[in-house]
């Protein structure tokens, strides 16, 4: 039995200044310790001990700039969007309008009208299915213009298919499932490899003239692989299908771009970016969103309305009913500031730098089986792992008690943990805010978790 501690264990009790001491990255002008005095949040203690927030997979933490910018616009700015001729009705959808302009240009949209504000990324993915089903009965039809009840693209019945991965969200599982049963299509899936990867083989196979659209994950939630994209839609291309990407766990780890993606239709959450709960985001290419029927219907996203029928506005208002989340979508771009601020490729960067070094101490902790792709290459900061014989909420409690916060449980993919013959996994997620430090305390944490169970 190995009873060496992990690297850096020994030193964590010490939890020395971040990032001062400890291995740094060459990326110029990243400056983790101002980091994370930007996050009042970090300075907590749990059950008296430093806290490692190491679950920014399920929800990041939030700096200053964005809580001020929340605070000052309802202090000083609030007021309903679109509607109000006042000052303030100005003012607030000035700052709504803008938030979405800043949003467009993170992705590297070609027009701030190709992003639509949702609630969160399962909303944005339902709003796709939905327009096929609606495509398919005519809902939507009364509008007049355009024809998207016609459009070829969007209707789907027996004999027509949508293909997604087994490593999904069950956000871009159930949605999917829930249409093929409104339409009569059939769900079809990738497998995934014993590393924890799509197996890339069945391209030819699943992705066929019946696919409709395929809507697969940049990076998974659970094994934290960032998967490739050219080989899937050079085939999705080539058979006339639509795709959809989740980058939920992308967007706020890494530079995306969607005209080098060359997807369709991208979807993602504000939370896990240092933005507030409540707003999502669903892009689309301008055309097919102008194309698609509606989802939801109500006040704002219409262009006239009489008893017998309505038409509708163009996108994104035609996918924006009601009165919208404004503070959040203020929030937002002020995430969207922040994180441009510190420059996406330096924040992956340093994931990458945490990655790599968190892999390295849990592969000496005995009994450890790391649930995904095991080197830092092709693969995020979020890190599932199982213990032998001890269950993962054991883990977590314990973690807890010593002051290390991760996520327990199959993370909302169950079926990637049948994949791989587990119930649950013990999730570690690193941001741009965590320390090396903080992976020494994982480790010191499963050493005593090891102890407890022993
Ligand atoms: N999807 C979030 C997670 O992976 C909730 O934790």
């Amino acid at each position: 039995m190995v009873t060496t501690p992990a690297p850096g264990v020994a030193r964590a009790a010490g939890r020395a200044v971040p990032g001062r001491n400890r291995p740094s990255h060459d990326m110029p002008g990243f400056d983790l310790a101002k980091i994370r005095e930007d996050f009042p949040i970090l300075t907590r203690q749990i059950n008296g001990r430093p806290m490692a927030y190491l679950d920014s997979a399920n929800t990041s933490q939030k700096p200053r700039q964005v809580l001020d910018v929340m605070r000052e616009h309802y202090e000083r700015h609030n007021a309903n969007v679109a509607r109000a001729v006042h000052t303030l009705g100005t003012e607030a959808t000035q700052a709504y309008d803008a938030a979405r302009a800043k949003v467009a240009a993170f992705i590297a949209a070609s027009r701030p009208d190709e992003v639509v504000f949702t609630k969160n990324a399962s909303e944005a993915i339902n709003l796709v299915a939905y327009a096929f089903s609606n495509a398919t009965t005519g809902g939507g039809a009364l509008s007049g213009a355009p024809s998207h009840a016609m459009d070829d693209r969007f209707r789907l019945g027996p004999g027509d298919e949508v293909v997604i991965s087994e490593m999904e969200h069950h956000s871009n599982i159930v949605p999917w499932q829930l249409l093929c049963e409104r339409t009569g299509a059939t769900l079809r899936w990738f497998g995934l490899t014993d590393e924890g990867r799509i197996d890339w083989s069945q391209l030819d196979d699943l992705v066929n003239e019946r696919t409709k659209i395929v809507s697969y994950v940049l990076v998974s939630n659970i094994l934290g692989t960032v998967n490739p994209t050219k080989a899937l839609v050079e085939r999705a291309r080539q058979v006339g299908a639509l795709v959809m990407l989740d980058c939920s766990q992308a967007v706020p780890h890494m530079p995306v771009d969607v005209a080098e993606l060359d997807v369709d239709f991208i979807c993602f959450t504000g939370h896990k970016m240092c933005g507030p709960t409540g707003i999502g985001v669903l892009w689309g290419r301008h055309e097919l969103l102008r194309a698609m029927p509606p989802f939801l219907g109500g006040g704002s996203m219409i262009e006239t309305v009489t008893m017998q029928k309505s038409t509708f506005a163009a996108p994104p208002e035609k996918f924006e009913a009601g009165t919208p989340p404004i503070a959040q979508a203020v929030g937002l771009g002020a995430a969207v500031d922040y994180l441009s601020s510190v420059e996406m490729e330096a924040i992956r960067w340093h994931e990458k730098l945490l990655t790599a070094y968190a892999l390295d101490a849990l592969e000496t902790v005995p009994g450890l089986r790391i649930i995904g792709p095991r080197v830092p290459i092709g693969r995020s900061g979020t890190i599932s792992f199982v213990m032998d014989g001890i269950h993962p909420h054991d883990v977590g409690q314990v973690l807890d008690a010593e002051g290390v916060e991760v996520r327990v449980g199959h993370h909302c993919a169950r079926p990637t943990c049948l994949r791989y013959g587990v119930p649950a996994t013990t999730r570690a997620s690193f941001y741009l805010y965590n320390t090396t430090e903080e992976v020494d305390a994982l480790a010191q944490g499963l050493e005593r978790v090891r102890k407890v169970f022993a």
